[in-house]
């Protein structure tokens, strides 16, 4: 393995799809490796436009624009942080092996689509999930649900993520305004959702997978600690690591983990989430990227799931040892508008054994991610109060 010079012809480029607060720490990672990176988003000036060598604001749902980017700058790498992208292109793209899409094209196209990774993970896998079905009119709906789903169920767009569209169906009459608000919150027009059983879980987790290889050159699977999380209407507020499991349903878990990555294929870090109540555990999805609960990684692992996912696809070794327990606390928006400013951050970083991350994003929604608090602790309880603490301690201002 080697890694060139950054703006030289030997360079080892890395082209970014999507340039988030995952996207920017992916991308700090590479910098530290030396590795030429291109960031690509929608909009300008995003978090990880801002560390990258190059930045482009193009739709990355437009195969031409997209192809167009990636014969301009050929990267040897490229590594899709978002789900909404032309991966039918990136099919292409890696078929004519014009750049190794990561952790393959597949994954990409199969996960951008509830249906696509559910089908592979339920029926070709035959792991355990929860009941569902698909349906594209509320006539479908409420078929499915009275044919064996049953209440209380979930709706939610099959292209959509960080709980846009979603809502929980307790009764007959709740069924119109989850299709409707399904409606309202996917990414593409004609909606087709997935109705879910609703799981009755005590916890769940997303478990870091890492595909990496091994001395021999040989495709090895590693796994972290478990990361334990909180969500408010599909959206991460609260993560711990390491989540106390049985052995059993560690081993569960893992062995869930490793068959649906096995079957992605490729190199890098997955986000698997799991559902567990006792020693039983439900697949429920995947991300092959690095995943907003895992941020708590940043003050937990010897090497955060970013630099994971730099490591791996770059084909360099991994550890994925924990240094301490710790926590991470979302810090939002709080308000709709452009420049905000923060005040009170010396405050929150009094608070002991703590660390801030603001992403830099041109613009705050109330309920946007704007940043991060992280914790560490001798466990992950007292991890949590003072993540919390920290986050809150944190006040968003207009300009
Ligand atoms: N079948 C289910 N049973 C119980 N809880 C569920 C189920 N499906 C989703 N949830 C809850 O809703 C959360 C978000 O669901 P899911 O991960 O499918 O959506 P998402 O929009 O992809 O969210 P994100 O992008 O934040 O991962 C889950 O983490 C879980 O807390
Ligand atoms: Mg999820």
């Amino acid at each position: 393995m080697r890694i060139g010079t950054p703006l030289s012809p030997s360079a080892t480029k890395v082209m970014l799809l999507g340039s988030g607060e995952l996207g920017k720490e992916v991308i700090i990672a590479l910098q530290r490796l030396g590795v030429e990176v291109i960031a690509v988003d929608r909009y300008a000036n995003a978090p990880g436009h801002q560390v990258a060598h190059r930045a482009h604001v193009i739709n990355m749902a437009d195969a031409k624009a997209l192809r167009q980017l990636v014969e301009q700058e050929r990267p040897d790498l490229i590594v899709p942080e978002i789900e909404a992208i032309a991966t039918d292109e990136l099919a292409n793209i890696e078929a004519q092996e014009l750049a190794t899409v990561i952790p393959t094209a597949r994954a990409a196209q199969l996960t951008m689509n509830r249906e696509g990774i559910r089908r592979m993970a339920a029926e070709e896998l035959d792991l355990p999930t929860s009941r569902y079905a698909f349906a594209e009119s509320l006539e479908q709906l409420t078929q499915a649900i009275d044919d064996g789903i049953g209440y209380p169920c979930i709706v939610k767009p099959v292209m959509s993520s960080s709980g846009k569209g979603q809502s929980t169906i307790n009764g007959p009459d709740d069924i119109q305004s989850a299709w409707d608000y399904a409606m309202s919150g996917g990414r593409v027009q004609k909606t087709r959702i997935i109705v879910e059983q609703k799981i009755d879980f005590d916890y769940e987790i997303t478990l870091l997978t890492v595909r990496a290889l091994d001395a021999a050159g040989e495709v090895e699977t590693h796994f972290c600690e478990p990361i334990g999380h909180i969500q408010v209407k599909g959206d991460y507020v609260e993560s711990w690591q390491p989540q106390p499991m049985s052995p059993a349903a560690l081993q569960r878990a893992r062995e869930i983990a490793g068959a649906v990555t096995g079957n992605l294929g490729g190199m890098g870090l997955f986000g698997v989430e799991l559902f567990i109540k006792g020693d039983q555990v439900w697949f429920s999805e995947v991300s092959p990227r690095p995943h907003d609960t895992g941020m708590v990684t940043m003050i937990t692992q010897m090497q955060n799931e970013f630099e994971l996912h730099a490591r791996a696809v770059l084909g360099l070794p991994v550890s994925t040892a924990l240094r301490n327990p710790g926590a991470s606390a979302v810090i939002y928006g709080a308000m709709d508008e452009k420049g905000i400013a923060f005040e009170n951050v010396d405050e929150a970083l009094r608070v002991p054994n703590t660390e801030i991350r603001l992403f830099g994003k041109p613009e705050a929604f109330t309920r946007r991610r704007m940043g991060v608090a992280l914790a560490y602790a001798n466990d992950t309880d007292a991890a949590r109060r003072n993540a919390k603490l920290a986050a809150d301690k944190v006040t968003p201002v207009a300009r």
